[in-house]
Protein backbone atom coordinates (compact mmCIF):
# COMPACT_ATOMS: atom_id res chain seq x y z
CA UNK A 1 0.00 0.00 0.00
CA UNK A 2 1.19 3.59 -0.53
CA UNK A 3 1.68 6.10 2.03
CA UNK A 4 1.02 9.65 1.59
CA UNK A 5 4.15 11.64 1.81
CA UNK A 6 5.07 13.47 4.85
CA UNK A 7 5.18 16.44 2.61
CA UNK A 8 1.66 16.05 1.59
CA UNK A 9 0.37 15.83 5.38
CA UNK A 10 -0.42 19.37 5.70
CA UNK A 11 -1.74 20.11 2.32
CA UNK A 12 -5.71 20.93 2.82
CA UNK A 13 -7.92 17.63 1.51
CA UNK A 14 -10.14 20.25 -0.81
CA UNK A 15 -9.61 23.07 -2.49
CA UNK A 16 -9.98 26.39 -0.88
CA UNK A 17 -10.30 24.40 2.97
CA UNK A 18 -8.06 26.04 5.35
CA UNK A 19 -4.47 24.75 6.01
CA UNK A 20 -4.12 21.81 8.75
CA UNK A 21 -3.00 22.81 11.96
CA UNK A 22 0.39 22.03 12.73
CA UNK A 23 -0.04 21.96 16.31
CA UNK A 24 -3.24 21.39 19.14
CA UNK A 25 -3.03 24.45 20.90
CA UNK A 26 -3.53 23.27 24.64
CA UNK A 27 -6.89 25.20 25.82
CA UNK A 28 -8.47 24.35 29.00
CA UNK A 29 -11.17 21.88 28.82
CA UNK A 30 -11.27 20.84 32.12
CA UNK A 31 -14.79 19.30 32.12
CA UNK A 32 -16.55 18.71 28.69
CA UNK A 33 -20.53 19.54 29.65
CA UNK A 34 -22.87 17.26 27.88
CA UNK A 35 -26.36 18.45 26.99
CA UNK A 36 -29.28 17.67 25.07
CA UNK A 37 -30.30 20.75 22.00
CA UNK A 38 -33.95 19.04 21.86
CA UNK A 39 -34.55 19.23 25.87
CA UNK A 40 -35.87 22.83 26.26
CA UNK A 41 -34.78 23.01 30.19
CA UNK A 42 -30.81 21.65 29.27
CA UNK A 43 -31.18 24.50 26.73
CA UNK A 44 -32.11 27.23 28.78
CA UNK A 45 -29.70 26.50 31.19
CA UNK A 46 -26.57 27.13 27.96
CA UNK A 47 -26.72 30.67 27.91
CA UNK A 48 -25.76 31.50 31.84
CA UNK A 49 -23.21 28.69 32.21
CA UNK A 50 -21.16 30.33 29.12
CA UNK A 51 -17.45 31.15 31.22
CA UNK A 52 -18.21 28.67 34.31
CA UNK A 53 -17.46 25.78 31.99
CA UNK A 54 -14.20 24.80 29.26
CA UNK A 55 -16.41 23.29 27.11
CA UNK A 56 -19.87 23.00 26.56
CA UNK A 57 -21.21 19.93 24.11
CA UNK A 58 -24.15 19.94 22.26
CA UNK A 59 -24.69 15.96 22.22
CA UNK A 60 -26.51 14.54 18.91
CA UNK A 61 -25.59 10.92 19.52
CA UNK A 62 -26.50 8.49 22.47
CA UNK A 63 -29.42 9.54 25.26
CA UNK A 64 -31.05 11.58 22.26
CA UNK A 65 -33.72 10.01 21.46
CA UNK A 66 -33.94 8.90 17.76
CA UNK A 67 -37.14 10.84 17.11
CA UNK A 68 -35.41 13.82 18.85
CA UNK A 69 -32.25 13.64 16.37
CA UNK A 70 -33.18 16.17 14.19
CA UNK A 71 -34.68 18.50 16.72
CA UNK A 72 -31.15 18.45 18.56
CA UNK A 73 -29.45 19.15 15.72
CA UNK A 74 -31.03 22.28 14.67
CA UNK A 75 -31.71 23.14 18.00
CA UNK A 76 -27.56 23.15 18.59
CA UNK A 77 -27.99 25.75 15.22
CA UNK A 78 -30.52 27.80 17.28
CA UNK A 79 -28.26 28.04 20.70
CA UNK A 80 -24.87 29.15 18.43
CA UNK A 81 -27.04 31.83 16.93
CA UNK A 82 -28.61 32.81 19.79
CA UNK A 83 -25.43 33.24 22.16
CA UNK A 84 -22.57 33.94 20.17
CA UNK A 85 -20.34 34.60 22.48
CA UNK A 86 -20.23 30.50 22.58
CA UNK A 87 -17.38 29.23 21.01
CA UNK A 88 -14.46 29.94 18.44
CA UNK A 89 -11.15 31.33 18.51
CA UNK A 90 -10.37 32.98 22.10
CA UNK A 91 -13.97 32.31 23.53
CA UNK A 92 -13.50 31.24 27.02
CA UNK A 93 -16.04 28.52 26.48
CA UNK A 94 -15.46 26.31 23.73
CA UNK A 95 -18.65 24.81 21.54
CA UNK A 96 -18.14 21.36 20.85
CA UNK A 97 -20.72 18.57 19.30
CA UNK A 98 -20.85 14.82 19.58
CA UNK A 99 -21.95 13.69 15.86
CA UNK A 100 -23.74 10.37 15.25
CA UNK A 101 -21.53 7.28 14.60
CA UNK A 102 -20.61 6.79 11.14
CA UNK A 103 -22.82 3.91 10.93
CA UNK A 104 -25.77 5.81 11.72
CA UNK A 105 -28.52 7.64 9.07
CA UNK A 106 -27.72 11.11 10.76
CA UNK A 107 -24.23 12.17 10.84
CA UNK A 108 -24.00 12.86 7.41
CA UNK A 109 -26.84 15.42 7.75
CA UNK A 110 -25.17 16.00 11.33
CA UNK A 111 -22.00 17.37 9.04
CA UNK A 112 -23.38 18.85 6.38
CA UNK A 113 -25.52 21.21 8.58
CA UNK A 114 -23.67 22.08 11.43
CA UNK A 115 -20.38 23.27 9.22
CA UNK A 116 -22.37 25.57 7.31
CA UNK A 117 -24.30 26.79 10.03
CA UNK A 118 -22.21 27.37 13.08
CA UNK A 119 -18.82 26.03 11.69
CA UNK A 120 -16.77 29.28 12.86
CA UNK A 121 -17.99 28.63 16.14
CA UNK A 122 -17.92 24.93 16.20
CA UNK A 123 -14.05 24.38 18.09
CA UNK A 124 -14.18 20.47 17.58
CA UNK A 125 -16.47 17.63 16.75
CA UNK A 126 -16.40 14.35 18.54
CA UNK A 127 -16.98 11.46 16.79
CA UNK A 128 -18.06 8.18 18.50
CA UNK A 129 -17.38 4.46 17.92
CA UNK A 130 -13.93 5.06 15.99
CA UNK A 131 -12.61 1.98 15.23
CA UNK A 132 -9.54 2.79 13.05
CA UNK A 133 -7.71 5.64 10.99
CA UNK A 134 -10.42 5.14 8.01
CA UNK A 135 -12.80 6.46 10.19
CA UNK A 136 -10.93 9.44 10.81
CA UNK A 137 -9.88 9.82 7.00
CA UNK A 138 -13.25 9.70 6.33
CA UNK A 139 -14.53 12.52 8.76
CA UNK A 140 -11.04 14.78 7.66
CA UNK A 141 -12.64 14.56 4.07
CA UNK A 142 -15.95 15.66 4.33
CA UNK A 143 -14.87 18.22 6.66
CA UNK A 144 -12.05 19.79 4.26
CA UNK A 145 -14.97 19.98 1.57
CA UNK A 146 -17.47 21.19 4.56
CA UNK A 147 -14.87 24.08 5.07
CA UNK A 148 -13.94 24.98 1.93
CA UNK A 149 -17.45 25.69 0.75
CA UNK A 150 -18.65 27.40 3.50
CA UNK A 151 -15.21 29.51 3.03
CA UNK A 152 -14.08 28.45 6.79
CA UNK A 153 -11.29 30.13 7.42
CA UNK A 154 -9.76 27.59 10.67
CA UNK A 155 -9.85 23.90 10.41
CA UNK A 156 -12.52 22.16 12.77
CA UNK A 157 -10.75 19.85 14.73
CA UNK A 158 -11.75 16.15 15.55
CA UNK A 159 -11.70 14.17 18.70
CA UNK A 160 -12.16 10.54 18.84
CA UNK A 161 -13.68 8.49 21.60
CA UNK A 162 -12.33 5.30 22.37
CA UNK A 163 -15.40 2.76 23.03
CA UNK A 164 -14.59 -0.31 20.80
CA UNK A 165 -11.99 -2.85 21.11
CA UNK A 166 -10.94 -2.55 17.55
CA UNK A 167 -10.75 0.94 18.27
CA UNK A 168 -8.66 0.61 21.09
CA UNK A 169 -6.31 -2.04 19.25
CA UNK A 170 -5.53 0.91 16.43
CA UNK A 171 -5.15 4.03 18.94
CA UNK A 172 -2.10 4.94 17.91
CA UNK A 173 -2.61 5.45 14.28
CA UNK A 174 -6.09 6.72 15.74
CA UNK A 175 -4.40 9.61 16.55
CA UNK A 176 -2.15 9.95 14.33
CA UNK A 177 -4.51 9.74 11.66
CA UNK A 178 -5.21 13.40 10.52
CA UNK A 179 -3.46 16.84 12.35
CA UNK A 180 -6.75 17.50 13.16
CA UNK A 181 -6.86 15.36 16.03
CA UNK A 182 -7.44 17.22 19.07
CA UNK A 183 -8.34 14.10 21.50
CA UNK A 184 -9.61 11.09 22.79
CA UNK A 185 -12.07 10.24 25.04
CA UNK A 186 -12.53 6.85 27.51
CA UNK A 187 -15.87 5.57 26.29
CA UNK A 188 -16.83 3.49 29.38
CA UNK A 189 -20.03 2.01 28.64
CA UNK A 190 -19.61 1.37 24.66
CA UNK A 191 -16.27 -0.30 25.26
CA UNK A 192 -17.62 -2.71 28.38
CA UNK A 193 -20.57 -3.86 26.10
CA UNK A 194 -18.12 -4.56 22.82
CA UNK A 195 -15.47 -6.09 24.99
CA UNK A 196 -17.77 -8.10 26.41
CA UNK A 197 -17.38 -7.17 30.26
CA UNK A 198 -19.83 -7.91 32.64
CA UNK A 199 -20.15 -4.53 34.04
CA UNK A 200 -23.29 -2.80 33.81
CA UNK A 201 -22.55 1.02 34.42
CA UNK A 202 -21.38 3.99 32.87
CA UNK A 203 -17.89 4.23 34.10
CA UNK A 204 -16.12 4.03 37.72
CA UNK A 205 -15.23 0.73 39.59
CA UNK A 206 -17.14 -2.80 40.40
CA UNK A 207 -17.00 -4.45 43.37
CA UNK A 208 -16.64 -7.56 42.18
CA UNK A 209 -13.16 -6.57 40.85
CA UNK A 210 -10.76 -6.81 43.62
CA UNK A 211 -7.61 -8.16 44.87
CA UNK A 212 -7.56 -10.15 48.37
CA UNK A 213 -4.79 -9.66 50.93
CA UNK A 214 -2.78 -13.29 51.47
CA UNK A 215 -4.57 -15.65 54.00
CA UNK A 216 -3.06 -14.81 57.64
CA UNK A 217 -1.11 -17.85 59.15
CA UNK A 218 -2.84 -19.91 56.48
CA UNK A 219 -6.97 -18.95 58.04
CA UNK A 220 -8.24 -18.88 54.30
CA UNK A 221 -11.82 -18.60 56.37
CA UNK A 222 -9.95 -15.83 58.35
CA UNK A 223 -10.40 -11.87 58.05
CA UNK A 224 -8.37 -10.79 54.96
CA UNK A 225 -8.75 -7.42 53.51
CA UNK A 226 -9.86 -6.32 50.02
CA UNK A 227 -9.21 -3.69 47.58
CA UNK A 228 -11.23 -2.71 44.69
CA UNK A 229 -9.33 -2.24 41.74
CA UNK A 230 -9.38 0.20 39.08
CA UNK A 231 -11.19 -1.63 35.81
CA UNK A 232 -9.96 1.30 33.37
CA UNK A 233 -6.05 1.24 34.85
CA UNK A 234 -4.72 -0.26 31.48
CA UNK A 235 -7.42 1.89 29.00
CA UNK A 236 -6.58 5.19 30.11
CA UNK A 237 -2.76 4.25 30.39
CA UNK A 238 -2.62 3.06 26.65
CA UNK A 239 -4.88 6.08 26.22
CA UNK A 240 -2.47 8.72 27.59
CA UNK A 241 0.77 7.08 25.81
CA UNK A 242 -1.05 7.36 22.60
CA UNK A 243 -1.97 11.18 22.80
CA UNK A 244 0.82 12.39 24.13
CA UNK A 245 3.03 10.44 21.38
CA UNK A 246 1.16 12.37 18.72
CA UNK A 247 0.54 15.61 21.03
CA UNK A 248 -2.99 15.60 21.50
CA UNK A 249 -4.88 15.72 24.60
CA UNK A 250 -6.50 12.30 26.73
CA UNK A 251 -9.65 12.96 28.60
CA UNK A 252 -11.62 10.33 31.09
CA UNK A 253 -15.20 10.33 29.57
CA UNK A 254 -18.27 9.64 31.49
CA UNK A 255 -19.55 8.60 34.69
CA UNK A 256 -23.26 7.95 35.13
CA UNK A 257 -23.69 7.92 38.91
CA UNK A 258 -24.39 11.53 39.41
CA UNK A 259 -25.23 11.18 43.23
CA UNK A 260 -22.00 9.58 44.40
CA UNK A 261 -19.75 12.80 43.65
CA UNK A 262 -17.01 10.74 45.67
CA UNK A 263 -16.56 8.23 43.55
CA UNK A 264 -17.14 10.16 40.54
CA UNK A 265 -13.86 12.76 41.84
CA UNK A 266 -11.61 9.72 42.45
CA UNK A 267 -12.09 8.40 38.90
CA UNK A 268 -11.20 11.86 37.73
CA UNK A 269 -8.09 12.28 39.87
CA UNK A 270 -6.70 8.93 39.08
CA UNK A 271 -7.14 10.15 35.15
CA UNK A 272 -5.73 13.61 36.11
CA UNK A 273 -2.76 11.78 37.58
CA UNK A 274 -2.10 9.20 34.71
CA UNK A 275 -1.93 12.43 32.41
CA UNK A 276 -5.58 13.11 31.41
CA UNK A 277 -6.55 16.96 30.94
CA UNK A 278 -10.47 16.34 31.62
CA UNK A 279 -13.25 14.42 32.29
CA UNK A 280 -16.68 14.45 30.70
CA UNK A 281 -19.96 16.30 32.76
CA UNK A 282 -22.97 14.96 32.57
CA UNK A 283 -24.66 17.14 35.34
CA UNK A 284 -23.64 20.59 36.64
CA UNK A 285 -22.05 18.77 40.02
CA UNK A 286 -19.60 17.36 37.90
CA UNK A 287 -18.11 20.60 36.61
CA UNK A 288 -17.10 21.69 40.06
CA UNK A 289 -15.54 18.40 40.70
CA UNK A 290 -13.59 17.88 36.97
CA UNK A 291 -12.34 22.10 37.52
CA UNK A 292 -11.52 21.21 41.07
CA UNK A 293 -9.78 17.86 39.88
CA UNK A 294 -8.47 18.74 36.50
CA UNK A 295 -6.32 21.81 37.82
CA UNK A 296 -3.55 21.34 40.19
CA UNK A 297 -3.83 22.37 44.17
CA UNK A 298 -1.79 24.95 45.46
CA UNK A 299 0.32 22.69 47.54
CA UNK A 300 1.62 21.09 44.08
CA UNK A 301 2.01 24.26 42.52
CA UNK A 302 3.96 25.86 45.87
CA UNK A 303 6.21 22.80 45.87
CA UNK A 304 6.61 22.65 42.18
CA UNK A 305 7.64 26.05 42.03
CA UNK A 306 10.27 25.66 44.73
CA UNK A 307 11.72 22.92 42.75
CA UNK A 308 12.46 24.96 39.56
CA UNK A 309 13.76 27.79 42.06
CA UNK A 310 16.08 25.49 43.51
CA UNK A 311 17.09 24.10 40.53
CA UNK A 312 18.57 27.22 38.72
CA UNK A 313 19.80 26.60 35.14
CA UNK A 314 17.63 22.78 35.32
CA UNK A 315 20.53 20.53 35.90
CA UNK A 316 22.60 18.41 38.55
CA UNK A 317 20.57 17.75 41.68
CA UNK A 318 18.92 19.73 44.82
CA UNK A 319 18.34 18.42 48.04
CA UNK A 320 15.33 19.46 49.05
CA UNK A 321 13.17 18.51 52.62
CA UNK A 322 15.37 15.50 52.30
CA UNK A 323 14.31 14.59 49.03
CA UNK A 324 16.66 14.71 45.97
CA UNK A 325 15.62 16.75 42.73
CA UNK A 326 17.11 16.16 39.41
CA UNK A 327 16.26 17.42 36.18
CA UNK A 328 13.55 14.71 35.89
CA UNK A 329 11.57 15.72 38.79
CA UNK A 330 12.17 19.26 37.67
CA UNK A 331 10.40 18.28 34.26
CA UNK A 332 7.38 16.91 36.64
CA UNK A 333 7.01 20.41 37.92
CA UNK A 334 7.42 22.33 34.80
CA UNK A 335 4.30 20.27 33.61
CA UNK A 336 2.39 20.89 36.56
CA UNK A 337 3.47 25.09 36.74
CA UNK A 338 2.98 25.75 33.05
CA UNK A 339 -0.67 23.59 33.19
CA UNK A 340 -1.35 26.31 36.28
CA UNK A 341 -0.29 29.35 34.30
CA UNK A 342 -2.28 28.41 31.06
CA UNK A 343 -5.43 27.72 33.50
CA UNK A 344 -5.10 30.82 35.47
CA UNK A 345 -5.17 32.77 32.04
CA UNK A 346 -8.68 32.05 32.01
CA UNK A 347 -10.27 31.35 35.50
CA UNK A 348 -9.70 34.53 37.85
CA UNK A 349 -10.51 32.15 41.06
CA UNK A 350 -7.17 29.69 40.19
CA UNK A 351 -4.81 33.07 39.40
CA UNK A 352 -5.49 34.66 42.79
CA UNK A 353 -4.83 30.98 44.30
CA UNK A 354 -1.70 30.46 42.35
CA UNK A 355 -0.71 34.62 43.09
CA UNK A 356 -1.30 33.94 46.71
CA UNK A 357 1.74 31.68 46.66
CA UNK A 358 4.12 34.07 45.60
CA UNK A 359 5.92 34.76 48.83
CA UNK A 360 6.50 31.01 49.05
CA UNK A 361 8.16 30.66 45.95
CA UNK A 362 10.49 33.27 47.38
CA UNK A 363 10.91 31.84 50.60
CA UNK A 364 12.10 28.36 48.37
CA UNK A 365 14.36 30.84 46.30
CA UNK A 366 15.67 32.46 49.50
C1 LIG B 1 -19.63 7.02 26.10
O1 LIG B 1 -20.08 7.33 25.03
C2 LIG B 1 -19.59 5.67 26.55
O2 LIG B 1 -20.05 4.79 25.80
O3 LIG B 1 -19.12 5.44 27.68
MG1 LIG C 1 -20.73 5.63 23.92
Amino acid sequence: MSHKSPKDFFAPLALGAPAPVREIPFRPSRAIHFFDPSNPKMVDKVPAMIGTVDVLLGNLEDAVKADHKVAAREGLVAISHATPELGGPGATTQLWTRINSLDSPWVLDDLTTLVPAIGRRLDVVMVPKVEGPEDIAYIDRILAQLEAKAGLDRPILVHAILETARGMANVEEICGASPRMQGLSLGPADLAADRRMKTTRVGGGHPGYLIREDPVDGAIDGPRATFQQDLWHYTIARMVDACATHGIYPYYGPFGDIADTVGCEDQFRNAFLLGCVGAWSLHPVQIAIANRVFSPSADDIAHARRVVAAMGDGTGAVMLDGKMEDDASLKQCLVLVELAEQLAAIDPELKRLYDALEPEQREGQA
